[in-house]
Order: structure tokens, then sequence, then C-alpha cells
């Protein structure tokens, strides 16, 4: 297959090499994917199917889309989020043959027209990230959906709204839910968001993080580790909550834990990490320290009232990139990073490589379970088969080089049994 940038809609094929060293460079780190890569060659699990993939388009989803490639598939790649796409990495994967439908700072028409087209392109399966595909297919292209054997849910929002159409009854296909496998979110949610939301903090604000008071908004694995990489900065930490027991697990874990007004007073950072929306609103901006520093690591841009933020300011202006500040009339100054959106991708490289390599692995091998498996599945939420993350975790260890103990015969039958 011959494709042109004509083919697709992206910002400029002649950045294609700058990206495909920023591939090449996330693949070296990714041993995972390199072996399943290796055998989707070999077995070419995909072949004649055609698949569409909506993720954040930066190196590592990129290499995911080779990998699926390399697996016989023709493949479509669109943004899940409009600031969090690499021009250059796009140009890369449009230049080897996929095609691209996204550019950084799409507008709202733009993003919509993008998911369109990838799904013009007449997608099999798909591999979703926020369930804006999933969503669009069932709103608008109800007929289409008959034609897709299923597909791959990336995030916990994602993953909420799949339940709630599930719940509905209104889904119209298989999609697993890879979020909810341990090897996702005990290593991408809680590590990779911990380190890449504070990597992009600092990138872009540079400032420092020691001796100041961190407010993380939802105690839910990305908040822990925003929460416990902070705390490794040197940071104070506070957490707010709705759930009681994460707010024990937060206490227990050491962190103050309060309701949001009162940690409104006292915060230098604020990270929004709930998946819900109006978690900071005016009544918050109201109290809020001169400097503050809001961001969020949240799905979508909703978490921090930014109608409110606008309605309040009596000025606005870009102060650095990603950086926007909101004078309010008694002169106080509150700063809000990467517009709203999810931080660590607008303003940073997002996870991780060796982190999405886990993720990007039980992608790969729950894409291959949908395709290959599909007579067996009803249109529902499944998860992730245990022996693919057992896989998952022992390919992790192998490529580390470290071994484990194997359960004998006799703790086996002892661990089954009840009378002994
Ligand atoms: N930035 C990233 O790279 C990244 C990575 C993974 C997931 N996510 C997204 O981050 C969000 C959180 O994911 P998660 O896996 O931690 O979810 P989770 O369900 O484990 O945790 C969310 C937590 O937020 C709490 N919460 C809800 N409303 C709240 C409110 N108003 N105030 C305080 N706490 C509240 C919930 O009780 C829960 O404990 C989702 O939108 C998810 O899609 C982002």
């Amino acid at each position: 297959m011959s494709l042109t940038a004509n083919d697709s809609q992206i910002r400029d094929l002649k950045l294609a090499p700058q990206g495909k060293l920023k591939i090449d460079w996330v693949a070296a780190h990714m041993p995972l994917l390199n072996s399943i890569k290796d055998q989707f060659e070999k077995d070419k699990p995909f072949k004649g199917k055609k698949i569409t993939i909506c993720l954040h388009l930066e190196a590592k989803t990129a290499y995911l889309a080779k990998v699926v490639q390399a697996g016989g598939a023709d493949v479509a790649v669109v943004a899940s989020n409009p600031l969090s796409t690499q021009d250059d990495v796009v140009a890369a994967l449009v230049d080897g043959g996929i095609y691209g439908y996204a550019w950084y700072g799409a507008s709202s028409d733009e993003y919509k027209k993008h998911i369109n087209l990838a799904l013009d392109f007449t997608p099999d399966a798909l591999i979703d990230d926020g369930g804006d595909l999933v969503s669009t297919l069932h709103a608008e292209r109800l007929e289409q959906t008959k034609t897709i054997l299923g597909g791959c849910e990336e995030t916990t929002t994602g993953i909420l709204r799949l339940r709630s159409m599930e719940k509905e009854g209104t889904l119209e296909f298989p999609m697993m839910a890879v979020n909810d496998a341990y090897c996702k979110y005990l290593f991408d949610n809680r590590y990779g968001t911990g380190q890449s939301v504070w990597d992009a903090i600092m990138r872009t604000t540079n400032l420092v993080v020691a001796g100041k008071t961190v407010v993380v908004v939802g105690y839910g694995w990305c908040g822990k580790g925003v929460a416990m990489r902070a705390k490794g900065l040197g940071a104070k930490v506070i957490v707010t909550e709705v759930d009681p027991i994460k707010a024990v697990e937060a206490v227990m874990d050491g962190f103050e834990v309060m309701p949001m007004i009162d940690a409104a007073r006292v915060g230098d950072y604020y990270v929004t990490v709930t998946g819900n929306k109006d978690c900071i609103t005016a009544e918050h901006f109201y109290v809020m320290k001169d400097g503050a520093i809001l961001c969020n690591a949240g799905h979508f841009d909703v978490e921090i009232n930014k109608q409110d933020l606008q309605n309040m300011a009596k000025s606005v202006r870009k102060v650095r990139n990603n950086v926007e500040e909101f004078t309010f009339a008694d002169g106080r100054k509150v700063y809000l990073l990467a517009e709203g959106r999810l931080v660590n991708l607008a303003a940073g490289d997002g996870h991780p490589a060796e982190v999405m390599d886990m993720t990007f692995a039980l992608q790969a091998l729950a894409l291959r379970h949908v395709v290959e498996k599909r007579a067996e599945l009803e249109p529902k939420v499944y998860a992730v088969p245990d022996h693919l993350d057992q896989y998952v975790a022992r390919l992790r260890l192998k490529t580390w080089g470290i071994q484990v103990d194997e359960l004998t015969e006799e703790q086996k039958r002892y661990l089954d049994s009840w009378a002994e």
C-alpha cells in the first residue's frame, strides 16, 4: 500500500525523519512490544484487517501502531486529544504506510472531522482511548457498528463510558477493558502518571517542588502515583477525595486529607486526576493563594472549571509555553497549565517508554484476542484474560533478567483445598 500525505490529514510530511528518530528511541526501550512484533510478523494475526487506533499520538503509541501493522493490518491513527499530537510522529507513521488524521492544536470541529475520517477508513477493529471512537460510532454511525469485530479501551474514563453503554444495552460490539488489567493500571496509571505529571509540571514551569504544598485531587491509581512522586520531590502533600476508603488509604500512606475548600486555601500546586467534572470551581478560586499553579491529569479538560476561571479573571495572558496567567480583580494571579488538558501529554511526552511497553503489550495481545475470539464474544465489556496479564508480567521480569519461584504441585493442592 503506498500512501501519501494527501490520503491523510496531517501537518507536514516533511517532519517524518524527526518523528522516525523519536519512534526508534522508544522502540529501543520497549522490549515487550519488540517480542510481540516478532511474533506478529510470523503469525500475521491481523492479515486482511483494517484497524483504527485512537490514542495520544506520540512516539510510544506510534510504535504500537507499527506493531499492529507488522501483524498484517492496514492501520489508521487518530488523536484522542488535540493537544497531545506530535506532528513529526504522525508524519513518520504516514511515511511508513499508515493513514493519519491528526495535528497538534486541532479545533473541536477539526478533531471531530478527524475522528470521522478515521471511521470512514472502515475499520474491522479498533483501539480507543477515552471512548471517542466508540461513542461516535454509536451516536452517529450506528449502521457501521455491525461491521466492527470489537476493540480495546485504554483508560478509566473510556471504560466508565463503555460500562454505561453496556448497562443501557446499547453497546454493539465487544470491548476489552485494557485499563483494568493489573499490568496496566498498577504500573501505567500509578508509576507512569506519577513520573510524567511531575516531569511535565517541572519542564513547563521551571519552578521548585521541594517545600511547596501540593494538592492531589483524587486518590485513585493515578492520584496515588502523583502524590507519591510529589512526596519524593520534597513537597508537603494534601489529598482530597470523595470515596472514604480512598481517603483512609491516603491518610495511612502518610498524606493529609481535607475537603477541597480547605485545600484551596493552602496549595501551591493543584493536580486534578479524578475523571470527574468541576473538582475545582469558582468557590475555590476565590480563596486560592496568589501564584497557585493548576493542572489536570484526568482524561478530559473538565476537572478544573475553565469557564469559572475566565469569568473571574480581569485579564488573561500566556506567560510561557503552556502556561496561562489569570489575574483576578483583587490582584491575585493563578496559573493554568496546558489549558487544563492532561498535563503530562499536552505539556510533556507522556509516560516513560518502559511503562507504556507493558500497557501496549496488553493492547496488542487484547486486540489479537478480540479479533481471533470474536465468535465467542458478545457485545459486552470484557476483562483482559488473566493469562495475558500474567504473560506480560512474566515477559517484563524476563527482560529484566529476574526469576521468580513456582508453586509446587503440593502447594497448589494446599491452596485449592479447604480441608487441610
Ligand atoms: N494523564 C494520564 O496519562 C492518565 C493515565 C491514566 C488514566 N488517566 C485518567 O485519569 C483519571 C483518573 O484515573 P484513575 O485510573 O486514577 O481512576 P480511579 O477511578 O482509580 O480514581 C479516581 C479517583 O477520583 C476520586 N474522585 C472522583 N470525584 C472526585 C472529586 N470530585 N473530588 C475528589 N476525588 C474525586 C474517586 O473517588 C477515585 O478515587 C481518568 O480520567 C483516567 O482516564 C490519565
